[in-house]
């Protein structure tokens, strides 16, 4: 009986998909002949390159070493990479024969200018609220850079989820269709929202998502995974052990470090670094809002916690001898630029060799240890072309078993809560993993 309602079901959901394909395929926008760079006005294109900015477009429109907006870098998603398009003005392999109407519709609709869908990996799900005239703008900014000439791979996806017109039913379920709207410019908590919620799409990082990738709204800026990371709460009870003040968050978010919480690494060191190029204002406003959400730190990583129960499976002898290697090490490898919290201040990243006292970060008081693995395997170098001290990688330098004490040993002595139970395996994760920014 089970199997029969089953086949019934998929044969329904497949009839169903063929059905939409047929009932909804978007029109081809015509080819255009490229427009010359001079038609733009200037300040037009300006006002684009923000925009761009605010929008992260860079960081998924250039492979490593590769010319801006050219594209080839590598979108991973649990179920393959998807490579971010040619952006370029180059009339074959970019979108130099797309109209203005092709790209707005594109930023609003998930859609190429042949009208075929776009996988959400390009966050059009955000850009759907950016108002037509802002997209008009990265449209002058992007028609105005270098054409670059670029074949871009394409998805590697297995079959069928490579199969762009069942886009169209993912569109049915998680897409509610463009809604640019322009916020009023003197509501400040609505315009840092727009733009949180928009063109900046941190949800798409910072939201969990589903099995079928998209982003729960129940969970909105609850915290997520993504690329080998843990992209941490940003609202209600977050992991930061201090509670955020707006000024910090903007200088996070702008210079890519805050005294009282560290540093923007790996993915987030991305976001920074392009939005360290946009209006300081806007930054500013989205700062506002994501600390208006925050109720402060969660119970876990509130310093008036009390030390939590520790319970572990090991016999107290086993404990104390990894308790006594985490500690030699740490005092060995981490505290001569990690001083503890009280003592002389942390400098910048970029202003000294101070690196925060380890007490403050975040990665401390996370419910899991990925993002110390991060921090500890790949080290943190300052952001491309900019000075600063660098943290060492140590990798070659120390074994699964040390690193697993250090870290048993900083949670359970330094900041007094219990060792993470899979620690173990998110090292091996992240071993596999990509190095931090
Ligand atoms: C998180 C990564 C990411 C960000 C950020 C991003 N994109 Fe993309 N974009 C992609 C990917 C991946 C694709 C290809 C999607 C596909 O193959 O279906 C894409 C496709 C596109 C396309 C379609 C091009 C074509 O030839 O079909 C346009 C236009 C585009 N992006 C513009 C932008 C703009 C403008 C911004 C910034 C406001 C931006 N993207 C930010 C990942 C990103
Ligand atoms: C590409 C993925 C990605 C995007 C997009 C992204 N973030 Fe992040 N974010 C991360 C990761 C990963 C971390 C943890 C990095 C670390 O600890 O250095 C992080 C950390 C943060 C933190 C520090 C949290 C804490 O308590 O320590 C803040 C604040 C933050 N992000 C804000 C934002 C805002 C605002 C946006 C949108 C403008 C955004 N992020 C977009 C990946 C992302
Ligand atoms: C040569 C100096 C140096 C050494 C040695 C060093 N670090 Fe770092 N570390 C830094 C700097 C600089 C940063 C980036 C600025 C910051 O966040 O403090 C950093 C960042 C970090 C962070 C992220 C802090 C945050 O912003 O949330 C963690 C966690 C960390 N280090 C752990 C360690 C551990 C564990 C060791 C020893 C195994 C270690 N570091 C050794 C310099 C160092």
């Amino acid at each position: 009986m089970k199997t029969i309602a089953l086949s019934l079901a998929f044969a329904l959901l497949g009839a169903l998909a063929v059905f939409l394909i047929y009932a909804w395929s978007p029109e081809e926008l015509e080819a255009i002949e490229p427009p010359q760079a001079e038609s733009f006005d200037p300040a037009l294109v300006a006002r684009g390159a923000e925009l761009a900015a605010l929008g992260n477009c860079l960081t998924c429109h250039q492979s490593e070493g590769g010319e801006p907006f050219a594209g080839g870098y590598a979108v991973q998603t649990p179920v393959g990479a998807i490579y971010g398009s040619n952006i370029t003005p180059d009339p074959e392999t970019g979108i130099g024969r797309w109209s203005e109407a092709a790209f707005v519709r594109s930023m609003h609709e998930g859609l190429d200018r042949e009208g075929r869908h776009l996988f959400p990996a390009y966050p059009y799900t955000h850009f759907s609220i950016v108002p037509d005239e802002d997209a008009r703008a990265i449209y002058a900014y992007l028609m105005t850079r270098r054409p670059v000439r670029n074949e871009v791979p394409d998805p590697e996806l297995p079959f069928p989820l490579n199969v762009r017109a069942l886009q169209a039913g993912w569109k049915l379920l998680f897409f509610e269709g463009p809604e640019p709207a322009t916020p009023d410019p003197d509501d400040r908590l609505a315009r840092g929202r727009h733009l949180v919620e928009g063109l900046g799409h941190c949800g798409a990082c910072h939201t969990p998502r589903n099995l079928l990738m998209a982003e729960s709204d129940d969970d909105y800026l609850q915290g997520a995974h993504a690329a080998g990371w843990y992209n941490p709460p940003l609202a209600g009870e977050v992991d930061a052990p201090a509670p955020w003040t707006a000024e910090e968050m903007t200088a996070y978010l702008t210079g890519g470090f805050a005294d009282a919480h560290g540093v923007a690494a790996g993915p987030m060191a991305e976001v920074a670094g392009k939005l360290a190029r946009a209006p300081r204002d806007d930054v500013a406003a989205m700062a506002e809002y994501v600390v208006s959400l925050q109720t402060g730190p969660s119970e876990t990583a509130s310093p008036d916690a009390a030390p939590a129960e520790i319970e572990t499976g090991e016999t107290g002898a086993e404990r104390s001898a990894k308790r006594r290697l985490g500690e030699t090490l740490y005092r060995s490898a981490c505290l001569r630029c990690h001083t503890p919290s009280g003592q002389e201040a942390s400098g910048t990243a970029a202003g000294s060799s101070q690196g925060l006292p380890l007490a403050s970060s975040t990665a401390l008081f996370a419910p899991e240890g990925t993002n110390l693995a991060q921090f500890i395997l790949h080290g943190v170098q300052p952001p491309e072309g900019e000075t600063g001290w660098p943290m060492p990688g140590f990798a070659s330098l120390l074994t699964d078993e040390q690193i697993a004490a250090i870290a048993a040993y900083l949670r359970e002595d330094l900041v007094g809560r219990p060792a993470w139970e899979e620690f173990a395996d998110t090292l091996a994760d992240a071993r596999g993993g990509k190095t931090a920014n």
